[in-house]
């Protein structure tokens, strides 16, 4: 990833060594994780316009790669970054997260309906352009010399999108999908079937050839986008046409022990790539299907092991950890790019693949272990043995307590490298694991996510997999589709509506203090200020149902996205409350160790007003 061809030479080897880390003290990885969650959500919006705290300049909904302006530029929108992170985000907010984060789909979305129709060096809308890997943040093209085109991005972008449709239509609002997101998603897929049997730049922006993962994200594009054509009375017939012909290809990568990663480039191919790919391809309603590399796929398993074995003798920080315990996860092993160092990103995917595998295992189960998956079995149960085992045998649940095991301990690599307060670069050194090269990488906050939320067995949606059928031959092929400028663009809600967006007996916003009808329920802004530390986090709790109950399992979370180190305020919306309602409440802090801290006696009270615009609560911590 990033970086001209031309300053690639220039560059490696560039940056200062770093001091060697302080050992934390820490609780266990649980404790970690919980207080790397919300830094991480943190982290990514402040790298997302209008309103990004470390993105000044960069327009509404653009993803930002890093605030990192030199050594490296990282000052720009990708297009495969921003659709992983939105797609990371579309997942958090249909596993429980923020109904703030809808906002933050919708601008993207938007946004990516104004980027379609942006000429650039790759060519216009109809004509290539959709290849282009980055814009600048103000949302122009990007002339300088770079690796192009790339062709997972509008794949992705289409992955992303129709992840959130998908809620929509749930939602009923079938309309929206069909006339406003559809036709960008369209555009997407028509650059795919025309474009998939063509070369481009692999996701690291190096190699012209081929590519696993842009196939990989292909296929699913195809597939994904295909049904959802079906739900809202469009069709996409070239989706069909040329998706078994995606998948065929996607065959031909496996060498018959693990994934070819690139045609070209002349490496070994072993690459973080693959795992990548699989992690993509996840589908919680198939089994370990090989034929889209699932997770728990006895491909994807020999895969794994091999391209993390690939960087077990490579990187002094890896030396002396045992086959069967997660190490420092990096690109590919002849990578020198900023020194060639582990990334946090694929330290965390080598995680989420075997925490994806576990759920398929539990989910079908039993195991099956393959003469192609054995080596890998064996590096976590040594009596491992092929077979089928049934969930009911002391075999399943060695295996999958180990593998759940072995997926910890890429976590616990993530959690030895990452720094004091949680903030994620790009790479981890290879000799003292100190971060290197850019600062708050978006798509390492995404990662860790993505990956945390697989631990917590909250798996995306699924997307079609299971019709995944191979052909008998493979052939050439392309198909030329419908392209035309999206015009139409989302509403954005105002990020207090909740996840329904219905507007019921809600207060409507009007400037004035009248409205008609008087509201029987508005939404209340409740505002703390708390000076708080790195892993504590500021909870609401009360009397009544929306407030928990007074159960602390069930506080509302607040949200730090407006902290800063003058201005201490956490905040949260709270929705539909009943006007009238008088109900009582504090505040309370989670502690990274998961303890909680109560505010001071006595309980707070709050009734409820008719007021059209909602209402705001405005507290200090006690
Ligand atoms: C195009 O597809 C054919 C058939 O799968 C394959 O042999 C060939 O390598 C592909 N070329 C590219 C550039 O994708
Ligand atoms: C990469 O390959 C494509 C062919 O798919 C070609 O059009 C493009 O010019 C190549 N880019 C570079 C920088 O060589
Ligand atoms: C929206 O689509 C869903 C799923 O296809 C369908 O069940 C529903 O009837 C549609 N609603 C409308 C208003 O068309
Ligand atoms: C697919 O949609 C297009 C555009 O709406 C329409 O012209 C075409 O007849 C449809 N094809 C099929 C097979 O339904
Ligand atoms: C977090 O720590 C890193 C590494 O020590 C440092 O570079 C970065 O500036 C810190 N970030 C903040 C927001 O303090
Ligand atoms: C948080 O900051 C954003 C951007 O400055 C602002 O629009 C919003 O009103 C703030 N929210 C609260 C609750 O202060
Ligand atoms: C606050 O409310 C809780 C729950 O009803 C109650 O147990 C507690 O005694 C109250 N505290 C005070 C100081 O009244």
């Amino acid at each position: 990833m990033r970086i001209s061809l031309l300053s690639l030479a220039a560059t490696a080897f560039a940056l200062p060594a770093q001091d060697v880390l302080e050992p934390r003290a820490t609780g266990s990885l649980d404790s970690w994780l919980a207080a790397e969650s919300p830094v991480a959500l943190q982290g990514i919006l402040a790298n997302i316009g209008a309103n990004g705290a470390k993105v000044a300049g960069a327009k509404s909904g653009i993803v930002v790669a890093s605030p990192s302006k030199s050594n490296p530029d990282y000052f720009y929108t990708w297009t495969r970054d921003a659709a992983l992170t939105i797609k990371c985000l579309v997942d958090q907010f249909l596993s429980g997260g923020a109904a703030s984060l809808e906002e933050t789909i919708e601008e993207y979305i938007n946004s990516q309906a104004f980027l379609q129709g942006v000429s650039n060096p790759s060519g216009s809308l109809c004509s290539g352009g959709l290849g282009e890997p980055k814009f600048n943040v103000d949302e122009t093209q990007f002339t300088g010399a770079w690796g192009r085109p790339q062709r997972d991005g509008p794949a992705l972008r289409a992955t992303a999108m129709i992840a959130y449709s998908r809620y929509l239509i749930s939602k009923g609002q079938n309309s929206t999908v069909a006339n406003i997101i559809w036709p960008i998603i369209s555009n997407d897929l028509s650059y795919v079937t025309e474009n998939w049997n063509q070369t481009g730049f692999d996701l690291w922006e190096e190699v012209n050839s081929s590519s696993f993962f842009t196939t990989a994200s292909q296929y699913r594009a195809l597939v994904e986008g295909s049904a959802l054509a079906a739900q809202i009375g469009k069709n996409c017939t070239n989706c069909d046409s040329q998706a078994p012909q995606v998948l065929c290809f996607l065959q031909s990568y496996w060498t018959g022990s693990y994934v070819l990663s690139n045609t070209g480039g002349g490496r070994s191919g072993k690459d973080a790539n693959s795992i990548l790919a699989s992690i993509h391809l996840f589908d919680q309603s198939v089994g370990c299907n090989a034929n889209t590399y699932q997770p728990c796929s006895d491909k994807a398993l020999a895969n794994h092991k091999v391209v993390t074995d690939s960087f077990r003798s490579i990187y002094s920080i890896n030396s002396g950890i045992a086959q069967g315990t997660g190490v420092a996860v990096g690109r590919y092993p002849e990578d020198s790019y900023q020194g060639g160092n582990p990334w946090y990103l694929n330290t965390a995917a080598a995680a989420e693949q075997l925490y994806d595998a576990v759920y398929q295992w539990k989910k079908a189960g039993s195991i099956t272990i393959t003469s192609t998956s054995l080596p890998f079995f064996k590096d976590v149960y040594s009596s491992a043995a092929a077979g089928t085992y049934a969930s009911s045998s002391s075999t399943f649940t060695s295996i999958v307590n180990a593998v759940t095991k072995y997926a910890d301990s890429y976590m616990a690599v993530v959690e030895k490298y990452a720094p004091q307060n949680g903030s994620l670069a790009e790479q981890f050194s290879r000799s003292n694991g100190g971060p290197l090269s850019a600062a708050d990488l978006t798509w390492s906050y995404a990662a860790f996510l993505t990956a945390l939320n697989a631990r917590k067995a909250a798996m995306p949606a699924a997307w079609g997999a299971s019709s995944a059928k191979v052909p008998g031959s493979c052939s050439a092929t392309s198909a030329t589709g419908p392209c035309s400028t999206a015009t139409a663009t989302l509403p954005v809600s105002s990020g207090t509506t909740g996840p329904t967006k219905t507007p019921t007996t809600t207060a409507t916003t009007t400037s004035g203090g009248s409205c008609s009808p008087t509201p029987t329920a508005i939404n209340v802004l409740f505002k703390e200020t708390a000076t708080t530390t790195y892993g504590e986090n500021v909870f609401i709790v009360g009397s009544i149902s929306q407030l928990g109950n007074w159960d602390t399992n069930s506080a509302i979370a607040l949200s730090a996205a407006n902290y800063t180190s003058t201005n201490n305020v956490w905040f949260v919306t709270v929705n539909n409350l009943p006007v009238g309602t008088t109900f009582q409440y504090k505040y309370i802090r989670k502690e990274s160790d998961g303890s909680i801290r109560w505010e001071s006696d006595p309980n707070r009270s709050y009734t409820v007003p008719a007021s059209c615009n909602g209402a705001t609560e405005t507290d200090t911590w006690r």
